[in-house]
């Protein structure tokens, strides 16, 4: 085991942490508040965020769009840099997150921001974010991590910088009493893949790291399970803060990661606008038979220590066939309907966008090539 661990990430969690922004930002900063679609002004969230900045000096940006696009943040990028802005304040999901993480790094770079995706930039600086979650899912509030769409291209690619992670975090589950269920259940799958992604990889004895996972896979397993008490204040705070442990870095320290899954997801968003969560619930589960001599001794721990199954030599098969059920039983669908008819036509798109993308060697042990992933997407689309 070798690993650095920080997150500096201060989390306020609970009812009314919003109004402690007051005091997390500086009243000398120039905020620019940035959101999405608008769900903030609906369920009082934007009112609260406008109360607590009454000292301050701050603007706003909307209209950051479900899997963030390059070309719409570009202009809150101009924002930042004309107006002196010296805090961005995030209000919403992983999108709004991760939309001010390029933000706040391309603000301080002069050539096009894609550059950071592309790998043609190193970030080394970024204007400061502090995040007010609004849906539980993709740990993006307290990590280094972001996703951005170019849509002039369909390409969906994420960065690393731990310059773009959030100061701090306000996770105050009543924001959650006006997600629709269809955001909630994406919330419990993306938290789910996050854990497994860093968990079912191979034997590697670390057991914190593991003993960790699988108490976060239990906990999702039961939130899903008791999906019919989601308006209750505890399974509001037990999603929140399991989705957020799932992905802020403690139980990937030190172990292997796979995210292959998450790769060739990424590529069915980017071609059929699929969910981001759904997208990862119809690659998993084939992959995970594709790779399972890969994965058998992981899949067997995760068979007996989260669903509880009896050992016997076809233990990793069953527990595969557990997390499909899983997914069907919050009604996420394993297959991809999306693309149309042409199935041969379909798998040839992803196929060609993971060449594009560089994608040609996934995985823990970088086992899925492109041979695996065209196997893993035949089984994957209808
Ligand atoms: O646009 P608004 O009005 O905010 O509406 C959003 C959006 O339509 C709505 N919503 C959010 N909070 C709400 C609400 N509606 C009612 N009440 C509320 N309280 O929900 C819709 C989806 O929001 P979005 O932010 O897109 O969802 P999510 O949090 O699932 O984020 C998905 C994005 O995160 C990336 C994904 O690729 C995708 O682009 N990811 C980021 C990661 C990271 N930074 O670590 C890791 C993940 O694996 C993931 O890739
Ligand atoms: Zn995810």
């Amino acid at each position: 085991m070798h690993f650095n661990y920080l997150n500096p990430t201060e989390i306020l969690f609970g009812r009314g942490q919003i109004a402690s922004i007051a005091t997390a930002i500086p009243t000398t900063s120039r905020v620019l508040v940035v959101y999405g679609g608008g769900s903030i002004k609906s369920n009082g969230v934007y009112q609260q965020v406008v109360d607590a900045l009454e000292h301050h000096q701050w603007e706003e940006f909307s209209g950051v769009e479900p899997n963030p696009t390059k070309e719409t943040l570009d202009k809150a990028v101009a924002i930042v840099k004309e107006h002196a802005i010296d805090m961005i304040l995030a209000v919403g999901g992983g999108s709004v997150i991760d939309g001010c993480k390029y933000i706040a790094a391309a603000a301080k770079y002069d050539g096009d921001g894609w550059d950071i995706l592309c790998g043609k930039h190193q970030v080394s600086e970024a204007t400061p974010i502090g995040a007010i979650l609004t849906l539980p899912a993709t740990g993006s509030e307290s990590n280094s991590g972001a996703v951005i769409t170019k849509a002039e291209t369909k390409d969906k690619l994420p960065f690393l910088s731990p310059f773009v992670q959030p100061r701090f975090a306000v996770m105050d589950p009543d924001v959650m009493k006006t997600l629709p269920d269809r955001q909630l259940t994406n919330g419990v799958v993306d938290a789910w893949m996050h854990v497994c992604e860093q968990y079912l990889t191979y034997n590697h004895g670390h057991m914190v790291q593991d003993g960790y996972a699988e108490v976060l896979l239990r906990n999702l397993k039961t939130l899903g399970e008791q999906f019919d008490q989601r308006d209750s204040d505890e399974w509001r705070a037990n999603l929140m803060w399991t989705a957020n442990q799932a992905l802020n870095g403690l139980i990937g320290s030190g172990v292997p990661h796979d995210w292959a899954t998450h790769m060739i997801g990424h590529e069915l968003t980017a071609l059929w606008h699929v969910d981001h969560a759904r997208s990862l619930a119809i690659i998993q589960p084939s992959l995970l038979r594709n790779q399972i001599e890969n994965k058998r001794g992981k899949l067997e721990q995760m068979g007996r220590e989260v669903f509880n199954l009896t050992p016997s030599a076809d233990l990793a098969e069953r527990t595969i066939d557990a997390i499909e059920a899983f997914y069907h039983s919050l009604d996420v669908a394993t297959v991809l309907v999306e693309h149309g008819d042409d199935k041969a036509a379909a798998i040839d798109s992803v196929i060609e966008q993971l060449t594009k993308h560089g994608m040609v060697a996934l995985g823990e042990t970088q086992a899925i090539d492109l041979e695996s992933s065209r196997e893993i997407l035949r089984h994957a689309i209808a």
